[in-house]
């Protein structure tokens, strides 16, 4: 399968915005991908039927039931997880923390976790919170800054003992691109025993994600940046959203998914999350959803490397850009931080702005990483990212652009 650009585009409304006399061009989502027809089609639809909440005797629950079973299974193939292990909640950073809850009520002091210094500080923070609640140690799993921003896996090992009892970890960093090989640090966490949870926010628009080959015990998205609404979607491993205790109201179910989703969904927003993963898997060819879906993220992969690869030229012939991450198209999402040397990060943003390009410039919340890039006090660095609706024009568009900063 390969990317049909024009046709792709063509579902996509907002794509047909201008700025000025100009097409606007949406990199960077901006920062939340843009969403099809289909997906608004579907989120009005549930509101105009006049949806209601769940497990009531009438016709408008008995949809609202089966609405939320069909996400549950859509979000179950594009992770390859069973429905009964997809959990939705309001976004990444709310279900992180009422997971992080229930897991540090089973720690001590004298426990410890792992957290990396390429993650997006939602997959930071409410950990180092949870560690200080609890009197558990945080330690560090570091990435290289010389070597296009590898997390140092191989470090791991010396960070966990028996008294390790998370690991949590990015699939993709939103600032760099940096791809990690989540399998292997799975492996490693779990031969100390200690539990994984894998934040593929950033990564989700732009490979596949396997929750079964990786034998994770959490990933976590959200559905606004794989073209979708604002809602988050959690995986936990059977056996532990079982045992583990959730903050829930009492009359909530006491048995998973529904006893980790607080209060009432946005129902509304489930449309529009099966919605997304239905366009997802148009893309694609196949027998099943996860089929079609494994075909569409391969061919999306492909699609985006293309346009990584003309960047990355573009970006090398420019003596005044440093880039951060990454040097070529293999092992990173087209996601690029750069420092335009000379030009502050906000003012290249505010530029390319004015141009109809929208990027964005600072930290983007992933704090940790500007830290150790040592720009944290300089405002950070522009980030620019491509998805498989951008075209070679615009990265072209952006390169000539950044040229005449
Ligand atoms: C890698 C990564 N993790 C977590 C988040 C937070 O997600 P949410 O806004 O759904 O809380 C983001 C948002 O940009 C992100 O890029």
């Amino acid at each position: 399968m390969t990317i049909d650009v024009d046709a792709t585009r063509a579902q996509f409304p907002a794509l047909l915005r201008t700025v000025g006399d100009r097409p606007a061009a949406y990199l960077d989502g901006p920062g939340g991908t843009q969403v099809p027809d289909r997906v608004i089609e579907a989120i009005g639809g549930f509101l105009r039927a006049g949806g209601s909440n769940l497990g009531g005797p009438f016709v408008t629950s008995r949809e609202t039931d089966a609405l939320t079973e069909s996400a549950r299974g859509a979000v179950g193939a594009l992770f390859n997880a069973s429905p009964d292990e997809i959990a939705f909640g309001q976004n990444m950073t709310s279900l992180t923390f009422a997971v992080s809850r229930a897991l540090a009520a089973t720690w001590e002091p004298g426990d410890n976790i792992v957290l990396t210094r390429l993650d997006h500080d939602g997959n930071v923070w409410p950990w180092v919170r949870a560690a200080q609640e609890t009197g558990a140690e945080v330690r560090w799993l570091d990435f290289d800054p010389d070597t296009g921003c590898r997390l140092q896996a191989e470090a791991l090992s010396s960070l966990l003992d028996g008294r390790t009892r998370l690991v949590a970890f990015t699939h993709a960093s939103n600032a760099v691109g940096t791809i990690v090989d989540i399998g292997s640090v799975v492996e490693d966490a779990h031969s100390s025993g200690a539990l994984t949870y894998v934040d593929a926010v950033h990564y989700s628009p732009h490979g596949l994600v396997d929750v079964a080959a990786t034998g994770t015990d959490f990933l976590v998205a959200s559905a606004y940046k794989f073209f979708g609404p604002h809602t988050g979607c959690l995986y936990g491993r059977s056996e532990v959203l079982h045992e583990l205790d959730a903050y829930k109201l009492r009359p909530a179910p006491n048995k998973p998914p529904g006893k980790w989703e607080t209060g009432t969904q946005s129902f509304e927003s489930l449309a529009g999350v099966a919605a997304a993963i239905d366009y997802l898997a148009s893309l694609g060819e196949g027998e099943t959803l996860r089929g079609r879906l494994v075909s569409s993220m391969t061919a999306i992969g492909e699609y985006e490397r293309t346009l990584s690869e003309r960047f990355l030229d573009g970006i090398n012939a420019m003596d005044r850009v440093t880039l951060y991450g990454g040097p070529t198209a293999e092992g990173r999402t087209p996601t690029f931080a750069l420092d335009v040397g000379g030009v502050p990060p906000a003012e290249v943003s505010r530029r390319l702005g004015d141009q109809g390009i929208f990027v964005w410039s600072g930290d983007y919340y992933a704090v940790e990483v500007m830290r150790r890039l040592g720009v944290a006090d300089e405002g950070g660095l522009v980030r620019i990212g491509f998805v498989h609706y951008n075209t070679v024009d615009e990265v072209d568009r952006v390169l000539e652009a950044l040229a005449g900063l």
